[in-house]
């Protein structure tokens, strides 16, 4: 018998690590996903297709014995755009489908954060959250979270460019701002005022005022900046999608490498931008989203 299970990465388009001090994040489900597909055979239950690498998280969840893994996904693994989230997502999908019913948002949040834990130390949760709810939403972190789906006034064309592997974990990066922001109170402002980018784009995100959305991402990933979390690579992708025409542009996810993205005016537009920076970047899509 043969169960599958998808679920979306995910892009996070203001408040990122300053959702990690209570404030809101934007998140959006990507139109990038991973799919799980198991079936039942004797024996120790293993990887038949997928990355080796996924094994671990999916120990967390699949039982011990009697269960084949098969992942193909569409998402770039480890680079900000929410690969383990969906996993896990997927996984709880498929295995509820195997027992004949469909999981709930409560049961992919809950049994996708054990991995989430296991894997990231003490995230915010949002990268499952959005990956289980879908749509674009606000999220912010508790138990249970608080999640308010957004009505966007107009679908966001989206140019996203992976600038290359992070050179460091999640885990990693989280800490290193919780040390700055401990001793510095300029980053602790920064993060304040990450967490009134985000209510101001909540805003002009239902508004349609996608250029003012735009200059709220700027400011989103200058704040960034402050946090120590961006890169040179990410800084110029960001400049030079600016260069090409987006309303704004910033890193998404942890950064130290990763995703970035820039808010095109339209479609053509968001391909013109993907076309202007794939030179210098490892990959490039043009996403609409919403
Ligand atoms: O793991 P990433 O790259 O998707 O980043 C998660 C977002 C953070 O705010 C940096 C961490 C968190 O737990 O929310």
């Amino acid at each position: 018998m043969l169960a599958r299970g998808v679920a979306p990465g995910k892009l996070i388009l203001l408040g990122e690590h300053a959702v990690v001090y209570g404030h809101r994040a934007i998140a959006a489900a990507a139109p990038l996903t991973t799919a799980v597909t198991l079936r039942r055979r004797p024996g120790p239950s293993s990887l038949e297709a997928g990355a080796p690498s996924a094994w671990p998280a999916l120990a967390l969840l699949v039982p011990p014995d009697g269960v084949g893994v098969t992942i193909d996904s569409s998402l770039p693994m480890g680079c900000g755009m929410g690969s383990s989230a969906a996993l896990a997502v997927a996984t709880v999908r498929a295995l509820a489908q195997m027992e004949g019913r469909e999981a709930s948002f409560e049961e992919c949040f809950e049994r996708a954060f054990t991995v989430e834990r296991a894997f990231h130390g003490t995230p915010s949760g949002v990268d499952h959250a959005v990956s289980a709810a879908g749509g674009v939403v606000a999220f912010r972190k508790g138990s249970p979270p608080a999640l308010t789906p957004l009505s966007l006034a107009t679908p966001l064309w989206i140019t996203l460019v992976d600038t290359g592997p992070p050179i460091a974990s999640t885990a990693q990066l989280v800490a290193a701002v919780r040390a700055r922001q401990a001793e510095d109170t300029d980053v602790a402002a920064a993060i304040e005022a990450i967490g009134v980018c985000v209510e101001e784009a909540v805003c002009a995100l239902e508004a349609g005022a996608l250029a003012r959305v735009g200059g709220l991402m700027r400011a989103n990933h200058q704040l960034l900046q402050q946090l120590g979390v961006s890169t040179p690579p990410l800084d110029a992708a960001c400049d030079a999608m600016m260069a090409a025409g987006a309303w704004g542009a910033k890193l998404s996810g942890a950064g130290g490498g990763g995703v970035a993205f820039g808010l095109a005016p339209d479609e053509a537009a968001a391909h013109a931008i993907g076309e202007a920076l794939r030179p210098s970047v490892r990959s490039v899509w043009a996403l609409r989203i919403g």
